[in-house]
C-alpha cells in the first residue's frame, strides 16, 4: 500500500481486489452517479464502523486495484483491519461486498435488464444440478424475493421432487412453445406455486418440464421458422421475467440446442452487473467429474465464441462431497479450488437430508430447515446474491 499527496486531499491507495468486485463496483457506482473513490470511500467507513463479525469473501485472482481515499483513512483502516486479524485486501472485499449488498439494483435497474438468472449445468448426470437449483431458489425465495425455478430437463424430477406433475407430452410446455407450437397458450397458465407458508409465502414458483423435452435437441435442429436457435428459449421466458426477481434454470444432463439455449439466456445483457446473471457449474470431487468439465468449458467456449456472448461464470458448486472417502476426495476438492477462475462457490455435503427431502417431495430448506445442507445453501445463496 502506497500514499503519495495526490490529490491534496486525498491519498492514492494500492489494495488487491478481484476483478469481478472492481467491475460491479464501477457499475452500480456509476449507477448510483457516484465516483468509484466515494462508493470506496463509503464501503470502508461503513465496514470500520460495524463491529460484527464480517463473512469471508473470496478474492482469488485479486489483482492490483489503485483508488484515493481521505487523507488518514488508510491508516486507520489498516489498524482497525490488524486489530480484527483481517488481512487487508479481504477486509476491503468484505467492505465493497457489503456496500454492493446494501445497495442492490434499483426495480428500475432490473426492468431494464430483466431478473437475474441462474443457469445451473453439466452434462454430467447425477451430480446434483436439481438439488442445487432447487435449494438456491428456495434460499433466495426465504430472503423476500420472488424467484422462478425452471425444469428444463425431460427428465422433470425436479417437478417430481417438488411434489407436482410433470407435463405430458401431449400437454402445452415450455419446450412446445420454444419450437412454435401451443402459440396461444400462455406460460403463465403452466407455473406453480412451489407452497410453504412458512418458508417462501408465495414466492416460489416452478415452471414443470414435459417429457416433450426429450425431442428438443433434435426439433430445434430442424424446425422451420426459427429465426435464433439459441434464443428460443429466453423468447418464451421473457414473457414470465417481469413477476420475478430471479429465475433458475435447472438444466439436463446433455449438452446440444436445449443447453445452448441454456446458457444464452444466463448470458449478461446489454446494461446488466457483470457476474449477476450467468452459469453455476455443480461437479462433484472425483476425477470423471474433472473430465466433464473440460468438455463443458469447450461447449461453452465454442458457443461465447461463435455467437460473441458475455458469458459469466459465476462459479462451481463442488456436491455430495465426503472427506471421508478420503484422498479422491480431498485431492480432487483442493483441484477445484486451485482454479481459481471461475471460484467454488460452496461445498455442499453428501448428507441424508437430501434424500430425504427428495423422498417426501418437499423442498430441503422446509423439510430439513436447521440441518447442516439447508445451511450449507443458504450460504451457497449468500455468495451468489450477497
Ligand atoms: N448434497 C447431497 N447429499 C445427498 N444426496 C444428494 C445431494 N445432492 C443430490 N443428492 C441426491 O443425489 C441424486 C442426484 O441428484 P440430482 O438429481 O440433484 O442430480 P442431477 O445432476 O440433477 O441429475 P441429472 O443429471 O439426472 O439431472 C438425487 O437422488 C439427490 O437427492
Ligand atoms: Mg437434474
Amino acid at each position: 500500500m502506497t500514499a503519495t499527496n495526490d490529490p491534496p486531499s486525498r491519498e492514492k491507495v494500492a489494495i488487491k481486489l478481484p476483478p469481478s468486485l472492481r467491475q460491479k463496483i464501477k457499475v452500480r457506482a456509476a449507477q448510483l452517479g457516484l465516483d468509484m473513490q466515494d462508493a470506496v470511500t463509503e464501503a470502508i467507513q461503513a465496514w470500520m464502523a460495524d463491529g460484527a463479525e464480517h463473512p469471508l469473501v473470496e478474492t482469488s485472482g485479486a489483482a492490483n486495484f489503485t483508488t484515493h481515499l481521505p487523507k488518514g483513512m488508510n491508516e486507520e483502516f489498516r489498524k482497525v483491519a490488524k486489530s480484527r486479524k483481517s488481512a487487508l485486501n479481504q477486509a476491503l472485499a468484505q467492505a465493497l461486498t457489503e456496500w454492493l449488498r446494501d445497495r442492490p439494483a434499483s426495480h428500475k435497474q432490473r426492468e431494464a435488464t430483466g431478473p437475474v438468472r441462474f443457469v445451473v449445468c453439466n452434462q454430467k448426470g447425477g451430480v446434483g444440478k436439481t438439488a442445487i437449483s432447487a435449494g438456491l431458489a428456495e434460499g433466495i425465495a426465504e430472503r423476500d424475493a420472488r424467484v422462478l425455478l425452471v425444469d428444463f430437463d425431460p427428465q422433470c424430477h425436479l417437478t417430481q421432487q417438488l411434489g407436482h406433475k410433470p407435463l405430458g407430452i401431449d400437454d402445452p410446455s415450455l419446450a412446445k412453445r420454444m419450437l412454435g407450437e401451443e402459440k396461444k397458450v400462455d406460460l403463465r397458465s403452466l407455473v406453480v406455486p412451489v407452497e410453504s407458508e412458512q418458508f417462501f409465502g408465495d414466492r416460489l414458483h416452478l415452471l414443470p418440464g414435459s417429457t416433450y423435452a426429450f425431442l428438443l435437441d433434435a426439433k430445434l435442429a430442424t424446425a422451420p421458422g426459427l429465426r435464433v436457435r439459441e434464443s428460443a428459449l429466453e423468447r418464451e421466458l421473457l414473457a414470465l421475467e417481469e413477476d420475478y426477481d430471479y429465475i433458475i434454470v435447472d438444466c439436463p444432463p446433455s449438452l446440444g440446442y436445449t443447453m445452448d439455449n441454456a446458457l444464452y439466456y444466463g448470458r449478461t445483457r446489454e446494461g446488466e452487473d457483470p457476474d449477476s446473471s450467468g452459469i453455476v457449474i455443480v461437479v462433484q470431487a472425483e476425477d470423471s467429474s474433472a473430465d466433464a468439465y473440460e468438455l463443458l468449458m469447450a461447449q461453452i467456449s465454442a458457443l461465447a465464441g461463435d455467437m460473441n456472448l458475455p458469458l459469466a461464470l459465476l462459479g462451481i458448486v463442488v456436491n455430495l462431497y465426503d472427506s471421508r472417502r478420503g484422498y479422491i476426495a480431498t485431492s480432487s476438492l483442493q483441484g477445484w479450488r486451485d482454479l481459481g477462475t471461475p471460484p467454488v462457490l460452496g461445498v455442499i455435503p453428501d448428507l441424508k437430508e437430501q434424500r430425504e427431502a427428495v423422498r417426501v417431495k418437499q423442498p430441503l430448506l422446509q423439510y430439513a430447515p436447521e440441518s447442516e445442507q439447508a445451511s450449507s445453501m443458504r450460504e451457497l445463496t449468500r455468495r451468489l446474491v450477497g
